[in-house]
């Protein structure tokens, strides 16, 4: 019987691709990341499983060209790049990989945090340009305490009630936003307390996001919110670039509307030295790197393996979205 195939967008690990070769025809997309659309096209009208990334488009017109698909696995906890609906639709299954990355995830955000409330990395940009000696005075360059400032945390899941623990032995007062509350015995147990949003839009010192990309989320960090958050307040982001008008953003950083934003995602990734992030400098930015330690990404290739094997056997992924 002829092998099943499975595409890749982006190389696994060695051990992965070993595993797939031995039960499937594999290929790997090697180019320009991401896969250009066009290849993506031609490529999924004749395979069986897709294993993709979070900057990888999987949307319904795409997803009708498929003629053998049956498991799209993508190596990430967000899957706000495929149409679900449509794939459940499709009888095209779809598996995710949660869990695993809760803590690099949260660590990230929590490095980002200190990074930009302490100023490591515009620090580090000053030295690269031979500037340390402006910087000298006791107070022309100096940063955040973290202690005692309130950090409030936009989306208390998984990552969001990792980082509120990270918090805590900061010493930070910590309050949330979610759609629901979370129980009495969680928010004592992550020493949280429940506010509306605008609440937490304008008492914090620092705003976390950890929600999905929805509808009710696009853009929702725009420059009316911008202008109700404290002037000397701080925006971290690991969750989805399109959460934040990237616009609004860059505008409220120069005209310091906010003190600083440190960014691990953006509206559209990779971006490049042009964009106008780099020229400011109350900004630190990451290259979407919340689950890349050698740790959780090897975890993360079990998971999408796994969810693929199953997947594309005709059962449930391990890790579903939706069936
Ligand atoms: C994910 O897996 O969705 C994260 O964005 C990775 O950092």
């Amino acid at each position: 019987m002829e092998k099943k195939r499975v595409f890749l967008t982006r190389t696994l690990h060695e051990f992965a691709l070993k595993e797939l070769k031995k039960q499937y025809q594999i290929e790997v997309h090697s180019g320009k990341i991401p896969i250009p659309r066009k290849k993506l096209e031609s490529k999924i009208e004749e395979i069986d499983g897709l294993v993709c990334f979070p900057y990888d488009v999987i949307d319904s017109k795409l997803l009708d060209k498929a003629k053998n698909l049956k498991v799209i696995s993508t190596y990430s906890v967000g899957f706000d790049h495929i149409d679900t609906e449509y794939a459940k639709k499709s009888k095209i299954r779809v598996g995710y990989t949660p869990e695993v990355l809760t803590n690099a995830t949260a660590d990230l955000a929590f490095s980002l945090m200190i990074d930009v409330m302490r100023r490591v990395s515009e620090g580090d940009r000053i030295i690269r340009k031979g500037k340390w000696s402006e910087i000298y005075g006791a107070y022309d360059y100096v940063g955040t305490d973290l202690q005692e400032k309130t950090l409030g945390i936009f989306g208390l899941g998984r990552i969001g009630s990792t980082l509120a623990r990270r918090a805590k032995s900061f010493d930070m007062n910590i309050i949330y936003h979610n759609r629901k509350h979370v129980s009495k015995t969680k928010e004592k147990l992550f020493g949280v307390k429940y506010v509306s949003f605008d609440k937490l839009i304008r008492q914090s010192d620092v705003i976390s996001i950890h929600v999905p990309h929805t509808n009710q989320t696009d853009q929702i960090f725009d420059k009316k919110i911008f202008k109700k958050m404290k002037k000397t307040a701080f925006l971290v982001n690991t969750a989805r670039g399109k959460i934040i008008n990237e616009k609004d953003l860059a505008e409220a950083l120069k005209n310091k509307t906010i003190a600083g934003a440190a960014l691990d995602v953006f509206e559209s990734e990779p971006i490049g030295k042009n964009h106008p992030f780099t020229k400011i400098q109350n900004i630190t930015v990451s290259p979407h790197i919340g689950s890349s330690t050698k740790e959780t990404r090897i975890k993360m290739t079990e998971i999408t393996l796994k969810n693929l094997h199953l997947g594309i056997n005709g059962k449930k992924p391990k890790y579903s979205v939706g069936y």
